[in-house]
């Protein structure tokens, strides 16, 4: 059923050419937003008209006053309204200058300006100088019969590296042999995935939110099960009776929450693997960079013989060199072999070969440090910056990594989290909520905001760019407890 009939927009007239459906599978809601944003992006609205205000746009519609105070609402927070208190909203937008096709969903092709989306390194300070001359040096060093086809398992050169490497810096109990140089984690992570399921593994335990690319997982046969998480990492209790078979953790930094997994937790998780005879993966991916306290050691040492240990340059160096490694229990490595061998050859024997050159000249460590420092500061500079900005907002999972959580007022929900994120991609700064990463996830909403990718002065326009988007969500809320 229509509620309205069409009606042509003068400058004389507060009425608006829109008509809803009840018969539609879209909630009024949905639609009103929707048919604004059609006029807007037409050029039907343009900035600086003045709209109905909500209690004459329901009229005309025939619908409650919350639906128009919420797609107003929406719009502004979204950057294409400005509403003040007691005064009717303004189209403060371009037609040209948003999107032209398509409802609230579709992707917003406004360039990225402020770029906080988590676990994202600075690559504009890879280290292409330590690069170059690594190359060199295996270029001179490597012998023509290395230029074949190789051990399947990946470069011996780098695997003994690694083998120091992570011994020294993670406490990983590797031995060259049980090393696996991969495509990245994701190379990894589908290998190690394959193996669980030949060795009998059915039911993959996963933590919600996570890191959430599942196609891997799900080719290998695997059922997922979620199992939540808080400021302390996964909660391992509830893998007990839970018809899981292997796991998959970030025990250092739980992505995206933040969490370290606590010791008692780590205790619990190394007794349910061996009691069961279970497996775990552990994604080990910037365990390089902590800040307030020494490095927790990966859970890996705990259990080698249970855990398959995941590392990745993409946060060291960059995720274009597309270098990962396995370190994998001895019983493993057969079956992983064979696995390996049907689908990869691994990463170039050069660009594994550079890496250890990096790593063994010291050159890895020195950009270490160095990135360390640096995203400390943006990290400590952010965390200030929010703290004087925003200070009723608490931050979360700041203790490593490249990003920092940021729980959001309670008042804002699922739609409310979009809504947020849209109006702030409007305005250039590109960050993830938790929806992107839990469609289940109970408790607080939140933002993962990095600080790889951004300077301190794009960080305190950020931040500005910030509170406005979460005072116009404020205020939405208020009118809209007004007017109910
Ligand atoms: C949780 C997590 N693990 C691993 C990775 C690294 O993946 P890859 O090594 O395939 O680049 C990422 C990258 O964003 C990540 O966020």
């Amino acid at each position: 059923m229509t509620t309205s009939r069409p009606n042509k927009l003068t400058s004389s007239s507060t009425e608006l050419p829109i008509s809803l459906s009840r018969g539609s599978a879209d909630s009024l809601r949905l639609q009103l937003r929707r048919a604004l944003l059609g006029l807007i992006r037409s050029g039907a609205l343009r900035r600086g008209v003045r709209l109905p205000s909500t209690r004459a746009l329901a009229a005309q519609l025939g619908v409650s006053r919350p639906i128009v105070v919420d797609a107003y609402g929406q719009l502004t927070a979204e950057g294409y309204l400005e509403s003040r208190r007691g005064a009717r909203p303004v189209v403060i937008v371009d037609p040209g200058s948003t999107p032209d096709v398509g409802g609230p969903d579709e992707p917003v092709t406004d360039p990225i300006r402020l770029d906080h989306r988590p676990a994202m390194p600075d690559v504009g300070m890879f280290p292409r100088n330590d690069w170059m001359r690594a190359v060199r040096t295996v270029l001179h060093r490597l012998p023509a019969g290395d230029l074949g086809y190789g051990d399947p398992r990946g470069s011996p050169v780098l695997r003994r590296a690694l083998a120091d490497y992570l011994g020294r810096v993670r406490g990983v109990i590797a031995d060259p042999s049980s090393i696996f140089v991969t495509s990245g984690f994701a190379e990894g992570r589908a290998l190690a995935c394959a193996v669980f399921h030949v060795r009998g593994a059915r039911c993959l335990a996963v933590e919600d939110p996570s890191y959430s690319d599942w196609t891997a997982v799900d080719r290998a046969g695997l059922r997922r099960l979620s199992i939540p998480v808080d400021g302390n990492g996964m909660k391992v209790e509830d893998l007990g009776g839970s018809g899981a078979d292997a796991v998959l953790v970030t025990p250092s930094h739980q992505f995206p929450i933040g969490g370290v997994l606590s010791a008692d937790r780590r205790q619990y998780l190394v007794r349910w693997l061996r009691d069961g005879g279970r497996l775990a993966l552990e994604d080990d991916y910037d365990a390089e960079f902590r800040y307030d306290q020494a490095p927790v050691g990966a859970l890996q040492g705990l259990a080698p013989n249970s855990i398959v240990y995941a590392g990745t340059a993409s946060k060291t160096l960059a995720p274009a060199l597309r270098l990962g490694w396995l370190v994998v229990p001895s019983s493993l490595v057969e079956p992983m072999n064979a696995e390996l061998r049907r689908w990869s050859e691994g990463p170039p024997r050069i660009d594994q070969d550079a890496l250890a050159e990096l790593i063994v000249s010291g050159a890895f460590d020195r950009h270490l440090r160095k990135m360390r420092r640096l995203y400390r500061d943006r990290r400590n500079h952010l965390m200030s910056s929010l703290r004087a900005a925003l200070p009723a907002l608490e931050v979360e999972g700041a203790a490593a990594g490249l990003h920092l959580t940021l729980r959001l007022p309670d008042a804002v929900d699922a739609d409310g989290e979009a809504a947020i994120l849209a109006a702030l991609l409007r305005r250039g700064l590109a960050t993830d909520g938790l929806g992107r990463y839990s469609a289940t996830a109970a408790g607080p909403r939140r933002l993962f905001l990095g600080y790889g990718r951004i300077s301190e002065s794009g960080i305190d326009l950020s931040v500005r760019v910030l509170s406005e988007v979460l005072a116009d969500w404020q205020r939405l809320c208020q009118s809209k407890c007004t007017s109910r």
